[in-house]
């Protein structure tokens, strides 16, 4: 199976657990090279065409386009990790690929993002050929979610409810993620930033020369938290260093004081 590289560390994990060998497909700042992926020989790809995980790139309309015409052309599954769709700040979400290809794609919701990763639940949105052995699957995994937390979770998507915290947090995470981007500006405008207005981190690349053990052990030594973006590359690493970070957590008062802080450690 494909993966983007770099890509989430837990895709590749849970994927080895069943013991299936991943093969990493590089990604660019148009999201997963289509190309590379038809020359790997694989027979399926996960990947987050949406808000590519961890990068923020959006996969180009073209690749969209491509991406499916591989998977006709070589009867291939593509699982689409949907994983923070609801979460675009900017414009409407771009539309799923399961919606263009129903019988090549599965996409997989959940409301971690949404809700609370606590809860563990989620959806499958699979080709119909597939149904049955994802739902054996489960049920010989873990014998079905509660279903209390899902009767609940229905009775809060039918009353709408559901609906208007998304809209509620969607203005949150904006917020933040405004509070991010103005203090970044204001105190290391020499920062590059990559990624879309979505979800809930932002790429920060290094400036020449630091590197990003460097980086994120200054800043956990100022109590500022953040993540290298090596920990999500398994193949060649193909980013310049950089620093992922998150803002979902985060009040608007401490991510100033986070950003000023890291400031200090980021100079040109
Ligand atoms: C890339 C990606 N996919 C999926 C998820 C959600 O996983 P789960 O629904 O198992 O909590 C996350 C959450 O952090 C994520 O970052």
């Amino acid at each position: 199976v494909g993966f983007e590289d770099p890509g989430h560390p837990d895709h590749r994990a849970g994927l080895a657990l069943a013991g299936i060998e991943s093969v990493p497909v590089p990604v660019d700042d148009r999201g997963v090279d289509v190309e590379a992926l038809a020359a790997s020989g694989v027979g399926a790809v996960m990947l987050t065409p949406a808000h590519q995980s961890p990068t923020g790139a959006l996969l180009a309309p073209d690749r969209r386009q491509a991406l499916l015409a591989w998977a006709a052309e070589h009867d291939a599954t593509i699982v689409e990790d949907d994983y923070d769709a609801e979460f675009r700040y900017d414009r409407e979400p771009v539309g799923t690929l399961q919606g263009l290809a129903p019988e090549r794609v599965a996409t997989l919701g959940s409301v971690s993002k949404s809700l609370a990763p606590g809860l563990r639940l989620g959806w499958v949105v699979c080709p119909p050929r597939l149904v049955n052995a994802v739902t054996d699957e489960k049920r010989i995994e873990d014998r079905s979610s509660p279903a209390l937390d899902q009767l609940a979770l229905a009775a809060l998507i039918e009353s709408g409810r559901y609906d208007r915290h998304l809209r509620r947090m969607r203005g949150v995470y904006a917020a933040r993620r405004e509070t991010l981007m103005s203090a970044l500006a204001k105190h290391a405008p020499h920062l590059e930033l990559r990624g879309l207005a979505a979800g809930f981190h932002v790429l920060v690349l290094l400036p020449p020369g630091m590197s990003e053990e460097e980086a994120v052990t200054a800043a956990r030594e100022r109590s500022v938290g953040v993540y290298g973006l090596r920990d999500n590359t398994f193949g060649e690493p193909r980013w310049p260093p950089a620093l992922v970070m998150g803002f979902g957590n985060v009040g608007e008062g401490a991510i100033e004081k986070g950003v000023e802080r890291l400031a200090e450690v980021l100079r040109a």
